[in-house]
Parts: structure tokens; sequence; C-alpha cells
């Protein structure tokens, strides 16, 4: 599924007002950018799938109006390198400009700001300091913990709640509405009970279900099963195939948006050798474990994968 037809973009709130739960953020938010000029640096932190991201953008666009472009926002996020040259080559260059006139400020969201080196945030904390006059910075974080004092303390802090069932199922009722699904209490309930508070999550479950003709609970149990190791067959059948890009995009799609842990997608894919019957059995289970330990002893899991695949790809 390409991201265009995702529900979860399709019905990303594009104004503050439209984000749902998270009340006393965004009052504080509306309230902070009447006047933005008094705007401190921000951070915002929470589980994932709870609005953080699309809280960040409605606010940049809220702030700049038309003139939010590539030159008054700066969006970094974790497929970018989060090192100190990073800060060195992106944000010190975007910073050092001061903009023009009809804007407040420029902004610089800094997404997944917990993966940054250390290095590079102590880095980073001198450019804040530089920059104050004509640059706001948004920090974005699951675990706020990793990121160090000094950027802490120059922000106003956010914190993001998981969302609850009934304003899950309020946004899951009117999409079912604007794409004429058919639903029933129970499979609402059934997709709430799945998502554990993470809007995307719920989203993206209620479009796999629709897919099986409407949102039933028996519907909802076999989606949440099918969806997920399918897809997994479907990486593997790609990999082995040598299309090493198309399965690598694949399977950050299933990680990144579907939100499934790097060793929950190596089980399946383990399953998913003996599903199919390949002719190299050991081989690829062989090449499954070496990336498996890999990512165990802490090498990086993105970087790893792919490799996994390229290795894949190569048994002939
Ligand atoms: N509070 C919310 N109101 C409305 N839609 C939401 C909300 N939270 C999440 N969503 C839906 O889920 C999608 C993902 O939300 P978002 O990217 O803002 O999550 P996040 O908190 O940044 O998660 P992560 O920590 O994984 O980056 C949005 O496109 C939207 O469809
Ligand atoms: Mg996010």
């Amino acid at each position: 599924m390409s991201a265009t037809g995702m529900w979860v973009e399709k019905y990303r709130p594009t104004k503050l007002s439209e984000i749902v739960n998270q009340t006393e953020v965004i009052g504080s938010l509306e309230a902070l950018i009447k006047d933005p000029t008094d705007m401190p640096h921000l951070m915002f932190s929470g589980s994932a799938g709870v609005g953080k991201t699309t809280t960040a953008l409605c606010l940049a666009h809220q702030i700049l109006g038309e003139n939010y472009s590539m030159n008054s926002v700066l969006e970094l996020n974790a497929s970018d390198e989060r090192g100190i040259g990073m800060v060195r080559e992106k944000v010190k260059k975007f910073s050092k400009w001061s903009g023009f006139a009809e804007i407040p400020f420029k902004i610089i969201i800094l997404d997944e700001a917990d993966e940054m080196t250390s290095d590079a945030q102590t880095a980073l904390r001198r450019v804040i300091e530089e920059t104050a006059k004509f640059c706001r910075f948004i920090f974005i974080a699951n675990n706020i913990s990793k990121i160090i004092d000094p950027i802490q303390s120059r922000c106003a802090k956010f914190k993001f709640t998981t969302i609850s069932e009934e304003d899950i199922i309020g946004r899951l009722e009117e999409i079912t509405k604007k794409e004429k699904v058919k639903s029933d209490k129970k499979g609402l309930k059934a997709i709430y009970d799945h998502s554990e508070g993470d809007l995307r999550h719920a989203i993206n479950l209620m479009q796999a279900t629709a897919s099986l003709g409407g949102i039933t609970e028996d519907n909802v149990k076999s989606s949440a099963g099918l969806t997920k190791t399918s897809d997994v067959d479907d990486v593997l059948k790609i990999a082995l195939s040598g299309k090493v890009p198309e399965a690598r995009e694949k399977m950050i799609e299933l990680i990144k948006v579907y939100g499934m842990s790097e060793s929950d997608f190596l089980k399946y894919l383990n399953a998913a050798v003996f599903k199919s019957k390949q002719p190299h059995l050991s081989e690829i289970l062989q090449v499954i474990a070496k990336y498996d330990y890999r990512i165990l002893v802490g090498a990086n899991s993105e970087i790893q994968l792919s490799a996994m695949l390229a290795e894949l790809s190569n048994l002939k």
C-alpha cells in the first residue's frame, strides 16, 4: 500500500483543533501562538502514535501560514543522520540565515530527538543559544530522559498521553463514516484493545480489517494476526527474488508505520521461511540468526536488517 492510500495519512489532522484527546496540551499551545513572538522552544514527549509529530506540523503551519516552506521549517527525523555532523551541516546552516520579515521566527522540528548522540545534543545546545533570536526548536521524544538537561531546561515541556477508549473509537467511527465501511461496537472495541492507546496503530488495524469486509470482532482478530505475518512473508519473497530496495521499503513500513518490533519481524521471518518451503532453508535460517544476534548486542537495527535482506537476495 502506498503512503497516499493509507488512512493514517489521509486523516492526519491539519489543524490543532482537529487533534483528539490531548486537550490540555492543545489548549496551552493555542494560547501560546496567539502571540507567537513569545513562544519558547518546545519539547513534546509521549508514547507512539498519539499525535506528537502531527501537533508539531499543525503548530508550524498555524504560526507560519502561507510562509510555511523549506526555507522557514526544517524537519529532521529518524531517517536522517543523528550525529554531530547533522547538527553542523543541517541545523547550523539552516539556522544561520535570519529568515524573512513576514515570519516571527524559523522553526526546526527535531523528531525522535532522543535518538541523537550526546555529542550532537551538546553541539545543539550552542546552536540553540546562538540562534535564539530567529529560530524556535520543537523537540519530539518518546523517552525524554535521553535528552540532556541543558536542552530540557531550555524548553517548555508537553507530555502527550495515550489516547482514551472513547477518543480512539470516536475517531475510528468518523473514518468509517467517511470511508463507508460497516462496523459494529464490538469490532471497534476489539481494535481499541489491540491499539493500547496508539491511534496510528488503531487506524492501520482498522484499514487492514476493512479489506476483510467490515469491522467485526472476528475480522479484527484475523487481520491483527494476518496483516503482520503475511506482510513479512512478502518481504521474504521479495528479498529472495533479488529486489532488495523493495523488500527494505516494505520492512521499514512494517516497523515504522505499523510499529512491529525488530525482534518480532525476525520471529515472523523465521516462521515465514518454514511456511514457504525454501530450497535454501539452512542458509536462510543462518543468515537470520546472524543478524538477530548482531541486533541483540546493540548494532543499528535498520542497517543490520537492510544488510540481511541484501544477503538473502544473494542466495541463489
Ligand atoms: N491525537 C491525535 N488526533 C488525531 N489523529 C491522531 C492523533 N494521534 C495520532 N493520530 C493519527 O495517527 C497518525 C500518527 O500520528 P503522529 O505521527 O502524530 O504520532 P506520534 O505521536 O508522532 O508517534 P511516534 O512517536 O511514533 O512518532 C496521524 O497521522 C493520525 O492519523
Ligand atoms: Mg512522530
